[in-house]
């Protein structure tokens, strides 16, 4: 009888913790396989590939690119290759710039694994470097370069790195620009901090707010 009742025990508790895996997993399928778990950016995700497909988005550019391929998507996000896969099946480009040689290495390896070469340019440069000379007109900026960390310097030193970012860029955003910024439900406001302060006193709004922050402009209708 008490090996019936360990059995059982066992079978529930087993049962439990895969079902508790299958309810926090999210996916965007069918968008890509069920098997990636994007979780806490899921729906920002799907929100703003909505929004690119109402604006026609064609220029997309990240900062910090998907060091681990689709197999971060759960820690990092793999934005590099989500755009991508959205970039191909919409005439669209995606431009990723990262300092790191082997965070590019790295992203390049899964871009040709995915077949989005054709879509998806990577860069290897300081960001604000790289955006100070970018000269098209972008449609998505997707803010995610410099670590954030517990460290109370580090925090300020990425806060300050995506500030400078948007201020690089902000002259190539037109009016129906799509901002998303990464790591933004972190203690001491994220790396969103400064650049949402910032771009709130210039005209734009928030419209997602979860752990990635979505912003547009005021006039922005959809
Ligand atoms: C969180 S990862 C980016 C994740 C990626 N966006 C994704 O969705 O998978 C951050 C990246 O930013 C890069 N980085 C850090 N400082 C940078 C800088 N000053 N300019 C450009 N990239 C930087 C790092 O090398 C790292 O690869």
């Amino acid at each position: 009888m008490a090996i019936k009742i360990i059995g059982w025990v066992l079978l529930l508790g087993t049962a439990g913790f895969f079902l508790g895996k299958f309810i926090k997993h999210k996916s965007l399928y069918p968008f890509l396989p069920f098997r990636h778990d994007f979780r806490k950016r899921r729906d920002s995700f799907r929100l703003v590939m909505a929004l690119m497909d109402r604006i026609k988005a064609r220029v997309i550019v990240e900062t910090g690119t998907s060091r681990e391929g689709l197999k971060g998507a759960k820690s990092n996000g793999a934005a590099t290759i989500v755009f991508g896969t959205w970039a191909k099946a919409n005439n669209a480009h995606v431009h990723s710039v990262d300092i790191s040689p082997k965070s590019i290495a790295n992203a390049e390896k899964e871009v040709i694994r995915q077949d989005l070469a054709d879509y998806v340019s990577l860069h290897t440069s300081d960001s604000i470097a790289f955006l100070k000379t970018f000269n098209e007109s972008v449609d998505l900026l997707y803010l995610d370069s410099y670590d954030y960390s517990d460290d109370p310097e580090v925090q300020l030193k990425s806060q300050e790195h995506h500030l400078g970012e948007f201020k690089a860029i902000e002259a190539k955003l037109h009016d129906n620009t799509l901002v998303l910024i990464d790591d933004c439900d972190l203690p001491n406001g994220g790396k969103g901090k400064l650049v949402i302060a910032y771009m709130k006193e210039r005209g734009w709004k928030i419209i997602y707010e979860g752990y990635q922050v979505l912003l547009v402009r005021d006039s922005f209708s959809y």
